[in-house]
């Protein structure tokens, strides 16, 4: 059963029959909120919102290894994390779709492993491809069976926020290699390494990053807000082919 984090933009699954919720103790604290689990399209999935139901916790403050534990617990057999981004790559407009190939991590102080030191063997996890291919691949396709444009590739930097960047960090990010920047990318993914949980991201850019285009001179996000709400729209119909489309589903007579 997939499991689908929203962030900034989708903090409901509107497609999603509900079937019920339920609140994960985990041995890290409190998820961002109850596992809702349903299906989309007649496939079982679940979802989980990043900042909470009330949209309540800043990217710093997410428990990502409570809301990985909880995800992997209840046996999802691998991640679609949504995110809104900032796009510093030129021809990266608000309300383009990217699925991101690479990660770099700018953030710090945040609990990034599951390995640390609790008695553990020492463990250093493979980490050189954190995007799952054939997840990457299925959202592709469910995309070009909808007709709806994704930009394939790009490097996420991920920053450690709640505050935005400067101008000239992001010109930092874009001599380092980045196409776009957000705050919620690390250690969600390396998490899900961690779990072996597949991971495949879903960015929506929501503006253009300090300093570029739109926000040269400040970010609005007011004046995008529609953008991104018709984005996030795309994504949702996105989710629902994929988890519904036939190759998602388990092969006959295998149980999962
Ligand atoms: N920077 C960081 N995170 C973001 C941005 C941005 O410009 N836009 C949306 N999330």
């Amino acid at each position: 059963m997939l499991a689908i984090i929203g962030g900034s933009g989708l903090t409901t699954l509107s497609n999603l029959d509900v079937s019920h919720r339920e609140v994960v103790r985990t041995p890290y604290g409190e998820p961002s909120g109850a596992i809702v689990f349903g299906e989309i399209a007649g496939q079982p999935a679940m979802f989980l919102p990043r900042h909470g139901y009330g949209h309540t916790i800043p990217p710093h403050l997410v428990n990502y290894r409570a809301n990985l534990w909880a995800l992997h617990h209840h046996k999802a057999s691998g991640i679609i994390s949504v995110a809104s981004v900032g796009g510093i790559r030129s021809d990266l407009q608000p309300g383009e779709i990217v699925l991101p190939s690479q990660i770099i991590d700018y953030t710090w102080g945040r609990k990034s492993t599951y390995f640390d030191g609790n008695g553990a063997p020492v463990t250093h996890v493979d980490f050189t491809e954190p995007y799952d291919a054939d997840l990457r691949r299925r959202i592709r396709e469910a995309a070009a069976t909808l007709s709806v444009e994704v930009k394939e590739g790009g490097v996420y930097a991920a920053t450690q926020g709640p505050r935005l960047e400067t101008a000239a960090e992001i010109d930092r990010f874009e001599r380092d290699g980045a196409d776009l920047v957000g705050m919620t990318g690390m250690p969600e993914a390396v998490l899900a390494r961690e779990l072996g949980l597949p991971y495949a991201a879903i960015s929506v850019i929501a503006n253009h990053a300090a300093g570029r285009g739109s926000s040269a001179n400040g970010i609005r996000f007011e004046s995008l807000e529609h953008v991104l709400q018709e984005a996030m729209g795309k994504v949702k119909s996105i989710i629902e082919k994929l988890v519904g489309s036939p190759d998602s589903a388990p092969p006959m007579g295998m149980s999962v």
